[in-house]
């Protein structure tokens, strides 16, 4: 392990832990500075969104976690740190690799139909105080294989642009464009992270095929409300939906 400073990021660079999360939140006693990164080139335990294990092959892929206090936002404003976690991530595909992707709601990257990075944002909230946030992120750089489970749905750099990328150097390029992204949060330029967000929303304004409640339904995502919800036209009506409580249908 070595720890680094290179432009205002702090960075602690690990060969190996159970999960950058988990190793973010055990830091966190120590009072890190705003922004501290932890970045690992193999998790043993990576945590994905609603329990499931975030595989990465070691080495060949981003596993980051960013330590940031957004003591500014009010917890009903949590959605805008997604947005804005999403919009550093586009950002960064767009400029370093001109790799197009979507954000398939709450927060999933896409190329296509295939995941090329994953978010699982932890915060702890006080009252009514944000007192930190631990934003961490999966992304998908030189890895071509999965297990029979994932290969279907995952993409990553390499496998779109056929080439190698310099893990490090995205690294340290996509924490630029999260501190560019966290600055556009800070000024509270809410209705441009929302404008982002839903310029790049996977299948919006489209007909597709959704789960809810074990059923299939027909419908038009139209947009997120300030909670984060999605709002969809199912049978001539606008309903919103929490996390979990609609599934996209995606074909293999
Ligand atoms: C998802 O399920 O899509 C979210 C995946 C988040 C994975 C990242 S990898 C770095 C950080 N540490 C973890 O244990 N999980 C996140």
């Amino acid at each position: 392990m070595f720890n680094h400073q290179i432009l205002n990021h702090k960075i602690i660079w690990l060969n190996e832990t159970e999960s950058t999360n988990l190793y973010a939140s055990q830091l966190l006693k120590d009072n890190p500075a705003d922004e501290t990164a932890i970045v690992a080139a193999f998790q043993s335990s990576g945590k994905g969104q609603r329990q499931n294990i975030w595989q990465s092959e070691s080495g060949k892929n981003i596993l980051m976690s960013w330590i940031i206090y957004p003591t500014f936002l009010k917890p009903d404003e949590l959605f805008f740190l997604n947005k804005a976690t999403c919009r550093a991530i586009l950002q960064f595909l767009k400029t370093h690799f001109n790799i197009e992707a979507k954000i398939k709601w709450p927060n999933d990257i896409y190329v296509g139909d295939k995941k090329i990075a994953g978010i699982l944002i932890e915060n702890s909230i006080m009252g009514n105080v944000i007192k930190h946030a631990i934003v961490g992120i999966g992304l998908n750089v030189n890895q071509t294989h999965w297990d029979e489970l994932l290969k279907q749905k995952c993409t990553s750099i390499k496998l779109i642009l056929q080439k190698e990328s310099v893990v490090n150097e995205a690294i340290i390029n996509l924490l630029s464009d999260l501190h560019q992204s966290y600055e556009v949060l800070m000024n509270k330029q809410f209705p441009a992270l929302t404008d982002f967000y839903l310029k790049h929303l996977f299948r919006v304004n489209e007909e597709h095929l959704f789960r809810v409640n074990f059923e299939t339904v027909k419908g038009v995502i139209i947009g997120v409300n300030h909670f984060g919800n999605l709002i969809v036209m199912v049978d001539g009506e606008l309903k919103n939906f929490a996390n979990k409580e609609i599934e996209y249908i995606i074909p293999d």
